[in-house]
């Protein structure tokens, strides 16, 4: 779990600790480099980006943007960027770059593509700041082309291997957080049973996180380990010692609506009429948490001095309260989230 005691700490910065290399000072074949984002937004890219850049300049190389994601690199939409560009955009939502899915980069035509387009511009190592899809992207267009490519993991979902944060999550969980707390008000002075469904893809981080800080009564992940007769006992037991509202919180998995299979088999079999609300997108947006500024700013600076030691293809990573650079196939795998301890203390609470 992120808890700003651990992200914060100083102790396993392996390349942080080591003797900084002079500024202003060139990597012999790198003297330029390109940032991007790719896949869906998440709260703190904006301070990844500003650090990217920043940092860059700092080790004395020319910084150029590219405007959405390997949509945008592969129309040639790049820009060079300096301290000023990415001003006054720490605390601020989405990013600046804009970001897309990209359909196209999955095929190696297409990423010889990018490759020929940031020659012409004469961009010489890119790093990318997104998910899983995004980081495989860049993995391939290494393999294929041995551009230097960094990656740091952007996506509310914190589901990328070799790394227990991406940027975006804990904003996330705090905007859910804050909804689930607001319907809480509504439920229990009509004394009901809410089911409120959260993002997160196939990973369960956002609802385990969200459905323990919110006090709720239990947490679905998927139509395959549904147990609604478990809910339904979950319910109930917390209305015979007198609560009255309850709270379910859904994971999405493949897609939205889960939480109407809920609402319908708890009518069906037990005669509850629950309310579905389905947070969506609201979870992608606003300020960034003072977490996910810090560690965008610190994988941003990671990443650059990963380039400035000649380390690639890697990613930024944080792990046991370290931030550090592990190899990019290490992180293209999906994780499986396979600790389920938030599940037990969940249960445990809620009696
Ligand atoms: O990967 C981030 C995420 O927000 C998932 O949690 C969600 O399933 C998906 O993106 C939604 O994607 P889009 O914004 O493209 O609909």
């Amino acid at each position: 779990m992120p808890t700003s005691h651990l992200l914060f700490s100083e102790t396993g910065d392996k390349m942080a600790s080591k003797k900084k290399s002079s500024p202003k000072k060139k990597s012999s074949e790198i003297k330029s480099i390109a940032v991007l984002c790719s896949g869906g937004d998440s709260p703190g890219m904006n301070c990844a980006i500003r650090s990217v850049v920043r940092t860059g300049i700092h080790y004395g190389f020319k910084v150029f943007g590219v405007q959405r994601g390997y949509t945008g690199l592969l129309s040639g939409n790049i820009h060079q960027m300096d301290a000023s560009s990415v001003g006054n955009i720490l605390q601020k939502g989405g990013t600046i770059l804009q970001t897309s899915r990209c359909k196209e980069f999955f095929q190696k035509e297409m990423r010889k593509e990018a490759f020929h387009i940031l020659q012409r511009k004469k961009v010489d190592a890119l790093i990318v700041i997104g998910g899983n899809g995004s980081l495989k992207g860049a993995f391939h267009l290494h393999k294929e082309t041995l551009l230097p490519v960094v990656g740091i993991p952007g996506s509310i979902d914190n589901d990328i291997s070799g790394t227990s944060y991406s940027i975006g999550f804990d904003t996330a969980v705090q905007t859910a957080i804050d909804a689930v707390d607001k319907i809480r008000d509504t439920a229990t002075s009509h004394e009901r049973t809410f089911i409120v469904e959260v993002m997160g893809r196939k990973s369960p981080s956002i609802a385990l996180h969200v459905g323990v800080c919110t006090g709720a009564e239990n947490v679905v992940f998927s139509e395959k380990t549904l147990n609604i007769k478990e809910i339904y006992n979950d319910i109930q037991r917390g209305i015979e010692r007198g609560k009255s509202s309850s709270i379910i919180i859904v994971a999405e998995g493949e897609k939205p609506g889960l939480s109407y299979e809920v609402q319908t088999r708890l009518k069906q079999n037990y005669q509850i009429d629950a309310h579905v609300c389905i947070l969506g997108h609201i979870q992608r947006g606003g300020k960034p948490t003072s977490i996910d500024r810090f560690m965008g700013s610190k994988m941003g600076y990671l990443a650059v001095r990963a380039l400035t030691e000649k380390k690639f293809p890697v990613v930024v990573a944080h792990n046991q309260g370290s931030t550090d650079i592990i190899s990019l196939d290490e992180s293209i795998s999906s994780k499986e989230e396979k600790d389920l301890t938030s599940l037990d203390l969940l249960k445990t609470l809620s009696i």
